[in-house]
């Protein structure tokens, strides 16, 4: 593992084992611009690439650094990592409205390029089941954008899922809930429910490219890097895909390093 700050100083590493590079941003906007240029990489060898695009609040700079980018995005397809279940189409918070508003819209990819989960079919498994043939039919994901929750979700893969879990319903955990209430009027309004690209899914990605921000994020951070691999801590499967960047803030990557607390 190398740990590179955006001035370019190489920090000793304490986990050798690890494939994962690590580029750390004075604040969001940085590691914003950092994460962009391994989009941009992506896109330049293949204007034609396929991204998984996450939702909430930690890719929202690198998207914005990409839509002040001048790269094509046209030819780009995407691929969100989930939706909610249970909210009415348009719904601002809806994952597919977001994407659009965040992603689709101001990159100028081609909508018909770009794929959210289906929330409203009458058959989640089947809808789960094409979601995953549609991702394996357009060559599978060049690089899967992940966030992580503070209790070490990435999709809404929440602790205890398997680690070869596929697309599919799950109940939120109300940690999540709480977590994401931000976002919403009022807690009661977040969904119970979600479909999400399983971590067998994501883990199938080409590279990972896991973005995290503040001091909240610290201690996920360094068990996802540092802590034990298994499914009570879902974003620890990063230690065993072999192309891996993480692009932090100085506040989430504080605890790097750190001996595990008792
Ligand atoms: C979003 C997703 C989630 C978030 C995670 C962190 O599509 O899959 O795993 O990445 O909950 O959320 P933020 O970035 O809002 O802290």
């Amino acid at each position: 593992m190398s740990r590179i700050s955006a001035s370019g100083d190489n920090v000793a590493s304490s986990v050798d084992h690890l494939n994962a590079r690590i580029l750390i941003g004075e604040d969001p906007a940085e590691a914003g611009r950092l994460a962009a240029e391994v989009i941009l990489e992506t896109v330049k060898a293949n204007p034609a690439a396929v991204i998984g695009l996450a939702t909430g609040s930690s890719p929202l700079p690198l998207y914005a650094a990409l839509a002040v980018s001048d790269a094509d995005f046209s030819r780009v397809s995407g691929f969100a990592l989930d939706e909610y279940l249970g909210l009415p189409d348009g719904h601002p918070q809806s994952y597919a409205e977001v994407v659009r508003t965040e992603v689709t819209d101001p990159l100028g990819l081609d909508p018909v390029l770009v794929h959210t989960p289906e929330p409203h079919g009458q058959d989640h498994a089947a809808d789960a089941e094409a979601y995953d043939a549609a991702i394996r039919a357009a060559g599978g994901i060049d690089v899967q954008i992940l966030g992580i929750g503070s209790n070490g979700h990435i999709g809404f893969n929440e602790p205890g899922s398997a680690f070869d879990s596929r697309t599919r319903v799950v109940p939120l955990a109300e940690r999540t809930r709480q977590d994401n209430a931000r976002f919403f009027a009022s807690p009661e309004e977040v969904p119970e429910q979600c479909v999400t690209q399983g971590i067998g899914t994501i883990f199938e990605a080409r590279q990972l490219l896991l973005i995290a921000h503040g001091e909240h994020k610290a201690e996920a951070v360094r068990l996802a890097l540092e802590g034990p691999v298994g499914q009570e801590f879902p974003a620890s499967v990063i230690q065993r895909h072999p192309n891996v960047t993480v692009v932090l803030d100085r506040a989430a990557a504080a605890r790097l390093g750190e001996q595990a607390k008792p």
